[in-house]
């Protein structure tokens, strides 16, 4: 840091006024880019990185007014037109527009971060909205508070399909946006993570009998449906259905099965009683209605061709009669399987994705909101969370080269994998007052830029620091506001106490609901 005291001996030696010994102007200066005021034939240009230091002692100037303006206006020229994803205009000049690169912002992964209530899904509707623009947009969207569900098609100003894991109100006769992801879509690891208890002295026993009678129960899917060419190399992991009351009642008869003893008396089967436990679990799990749309789904989700309609439902662009923007709501997902549901639905589509000829493949991103939820950091992981964190691990790391892409948004950067973070190349850091969270945020910015998060508790509602290489300077901006606006969750607490009487119909109705564990 260069320190440069104001020469106190140039001053008129006059004793006049006694002199602050070491009164000192200190200047810390990061050196971001080099403008040019003419570039070869070109007019002025701005480029990141310097390729040469000014020397001390040379005139500095402040970038003001017109000046500013035309030097914003540089900034936003260097992004093309055709790749051009305007997000606001930069806070110092409202006049100026601020415009990333749209190519870059989604190629490597980008974040959101910012406490609640700072603009953040704002952000994420504006966005949305501006790929909506495009001709053939791919985003899903995870919604786990259903807030998104104002951006669907047939409300106002709204845009994207909109699909809703199914609660236990929407089992009995589910509409064509209720979402059921049976059962026979987890893997081994996602299946026992939500079966098995670890501290149980069977776990083992457990996990051997259940894998093996699902290879079973997929073999004989896979001979009925004719599938030879699957038949010859599937595993136990492969997205293949398989029928589950056969499964428990055979895991029934082992856990009473008895054998012959070698003299001929009778004599307990090698699963005898170890299976008790596992039954029991299984069994509360499909009765509960809030894992219905995992244990209930509709007949023809153990079709063949199921799950080739949800990779087209959810990976196609579509086109005019159907928009390539999916927001699927996860809103009444019990949050102990929420981890498990959000990973399972994003390994598919990836796995999909992957699996696709290259050629054909068309770039997808996946907007994870409220990622803490989902994807804690590893040490504070339990099982199922482990399991989640594996398969948007590996988005994260080699997603970029199969076309899927993350944005992910949370209000606590501090609870998010870092490793799915530091995987992030763009970001846009909305206000952060958490000490915690702002040093999240720090860590994984460039060093040289770890003064700008200083000013992260001091951004208004909607203000933003974005950066990353999908802008040339980072730079702090105005965010535009939404056409179609988030559905507002921050009640007027004392604009209502003035305003609002309660109603206690509505109250006895939350308590039905409560018990029927649905809405509707
Ligand atoms: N770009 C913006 N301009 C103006 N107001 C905004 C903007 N973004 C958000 N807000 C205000 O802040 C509120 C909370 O925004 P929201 O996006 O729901 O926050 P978060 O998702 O971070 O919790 C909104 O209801 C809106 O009133
Ligand atoms: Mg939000």
């Amino acid at each position: 840091m260069p320190v440069d005291s104001v020469g106190l001996s140039e001053e008129p030696d006059d004793d006049s006024a006694p002199q602050p010994e070491n009164l000192q102007d200190t200047i810390r200066a990061v050196l971001v880019g080099t403008y040019r005021s003419k570039d070869g034939d070109a007019g002025p240009s701005f480029k990141r990185g310097a390729d040469s230091c000014p020397q001390i002692d040379q005139p500095c100037f402040l970038i003001q007014s017109v000046n500013l303006t035309a030097f914003m206006g540089v900034l936003s020229q260097g992004v093309t037109p055709d790749t051009a994803l305007r997000l606001g205009c930069f806070a110092i000049d409202q006049t100026a527009l601020a415009v990333a690169d749209g190519d870059r912002f989604f190629q490597r992964h980008a974040a959101i971060l910012g406490s609640t209530g700072s603009g953040k899904s704002w952000t994420v509707a504006s966005i949305l909205e501006r790929a909506n623009s495009l001709k053939h947009p791919n985003i899903l969207l995870l919604d786990l508070h259903g807030e998104y569900a104002s951006l669907a098609r047939n409300k106002k100003d709204g845009f994207a399909e909109y699909f809703k894991i199914a609660g236990p109100g929407d089992l009995k006769a589910p509409g064509n946006e209720i979402l059921f992801l049976p059962y026979w879509l987890l893997n081994r690891e996602e299946m026992l993570s939500m079966l098995l208890d670890r501290s149980d002295n069977n776990a083992p026993n457990q996990a051997t009998r259940f894998t093996s009678l699902v290879l079973e129960g997929k073999r004989e899917f896979l001979e009925k449906a004719g599938r030879k060419d699957v038949l010859a190399s599937f595993t136990v992991d492969s997205p293949v259905p398989y029928e589950l009351k056969p499964l428990v009642s055979a895991l029934q008869q082992d856990d009473i099965a008895v054998g012959t003893g070698s003299s001929g008396r009778d004599k307990q089967g090698p699963w005898h009683g170890k299976l008790t436990r596992f039954i029991s679990r299984l069994e509360a799990k499909i009765a509960d209605r809030r894992y219905g749309f995992l244990f209930e789904p509709p007949k023809e989700s153990t079709n063949y061709e199921w799950l080739q309609q949800i990779a087209v439902t959810f990976l196609s662009t579509h086109g005019k009669d159907k928009s390539g923007i999916k927001v699927v709501d996860f809103s009444e997902v019990p949050s102990d399987v929420l981890p498990t549901v959000v990973s399972v639905f994003a390994r598919i589509l990836y796995d999909v994705q992957f699996w696709m000829l290259a050629a054909s493949r068309t770039p997808v991103c996946m907007v994870c909101d409220e990622a803490h939820l989902y994807l804690p950091v590893r040490q504070d992981a339990d099982a199922a969370s482990k399991r989640a964190l594996d398969t948007f691990e590996t988005i994260a790391k080699e997603g970029r080269k199969y076309g899927f892409s993350l944005l992910v948004v949370s209000q606590r950067p501090s609870d998010v994998s870092k490793t799915i973070l530091s995987q992030c190349n763009n970001f846009i850091a909305l206000r952060l007052t958490n000490e915690q969270d702002q040093s999240a945020v720090k860590s994984v910015m460039p060093d040289s830029m770890a003064g700008i998060a200083e000013v992260l508790p001091l951004l208004d509602i909607g203000e933003a620091i974005i950066l990353g290489d999908s802008i040339l300077l980072p730079s702090r901006i105005k965010l535009d506001k939404p056409k179609a606006t988030p559905l507002s969750l921050t009640k007027n607490f004392w604009r209502e106490w003035a305003e609002r009487a309660s109603d206690a119909e509505a109250i006895r109705a939350g308590v039905e609901s409560l018990r029927r564990q649905s809405r509707n």
